[in-house]
């Protein structure tokens, strides 16, 4: 079951007109929620992510975050597995086309519920493959935009090459991933590349600092050049849908030792124990 502005209903009933903004200008923003035994993951951070897109498009916030909690909820408890992942999308609604934001129009409000699966366990074994590329998306990647036709073409370059992610290059500096953030390793220290306007401020990477600060890993949030990925003792990408990976080749040559390292594993204990605690409280 889906919920489509103010009804629940499932998939295929559901219809948006061919003049939604979304679907004409990809004038929308979106998030992606984890859903562990039935609980959201972070659902607080989630909507204020949500306000700071909805705030960078200049769209009203269509409801306030107790009615967003109950539609959430809702659709929880609508959908069979135990975990999820939400979709949760607003556009600027239905208007004749004209780039101008249109007057007195209704937001399209639209969520969607997928069974979250775990990642394949080759890929916590082995790790995973990634390349680079160069960053050619636009300057505001903090707001989680639809649309996504860099981000589209960035990770279809990695599947193409048989790869998992594809690590952006921004001015010799590393920015995130075509949909992730990454991290790397450097003299046995967590570095991560610092928020700004040009990543999408994620959830996950907030948790993986948070786990680093509270086990005293030593981490550090600095920028982080082209040189040092490409010569990284351990690269990492996080995400809602994909938690945390080790990348353990990039571009073909194989990162550190090609394996996943001691960190990788630290911090993908820890991140599974802080959500067992999580569905517990
Ligand atoms: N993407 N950077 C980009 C460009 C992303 O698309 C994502 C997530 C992230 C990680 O953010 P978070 O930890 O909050 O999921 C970083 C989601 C999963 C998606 O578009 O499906």
């Amino acid at each position: 079951m889906i919920y489509l502005n103010g009804d629940f209903m499932p998939l295929e009933e559901a219809r948006i007109p061919v003049l939604d903004r979304g679907f004409i200008f990809g004038d929308g923003v979106y998030e992606v929620i984890p859903v562990y035994s039935h609980k959201p993951f972070r659902l607080a951070e989630h909507l204020l992510r949500l306000q700071h897109s909805l705030d960078g498009i200049r769209l009203q916030n269509p409801h306030s975050d107790d009615e967003w909690s109950r539609l959430v909820e809702q659709i929880i408890v609508r959908n069979e597995s135990d975990d999820q992942y939400l979709y949760l999308h607003v556009t600027r609604g239905v208007a004749k086309r004209d780039h101008a934001f249109p007057k007195g129009v209704m937001p399209t409000v639209f969520i969607m519920s997928n069974p979250l699966l775990a990642p394949p366990r080759e890929w916590l074994v082995n790790g995973v493959a990634a390349i680079t590329a160069s960053d050619n998306r636009w300057l505001r990647c903090d707001i989680k935009a639809i649309s996504l036709l860099p981000n589209v073409l960035l990770r279809q370059m990695a599947v193409d090459a048989g790869a998992v992610e594809t690590v952006l290059l921004r001015e010799g500096f590393m920015t995130e991933g075509a949909a992730s953030n990454i991290f790397m390793v450097k003299n046995d220290t967590l570095l991560a590349p610092p928020k700004n306007h040009l990543m999408l401020p994620g959830i996950t990477y907030d948790v993986v600092l948070e786990l680093a600060a509270a086990h005293n890993v030593p981490h550090e949030v600095r920028a982080i050049s082209e040189y040092e990925v490409r010569t990284a003792q351990e690269l990492l990408l996080t995400s809602s849908t994909k938690e945390i990976m080790a990348i353990t080749h990039l571009d073909g040559k194989p990162v550190g030792d090609g394996k996943p390292g001691s960190m990788f594993a630290l911090l993908h204990q820890l991140y599974q124990n802080y959500k067992t605690t999580i569905m517990r409280g």
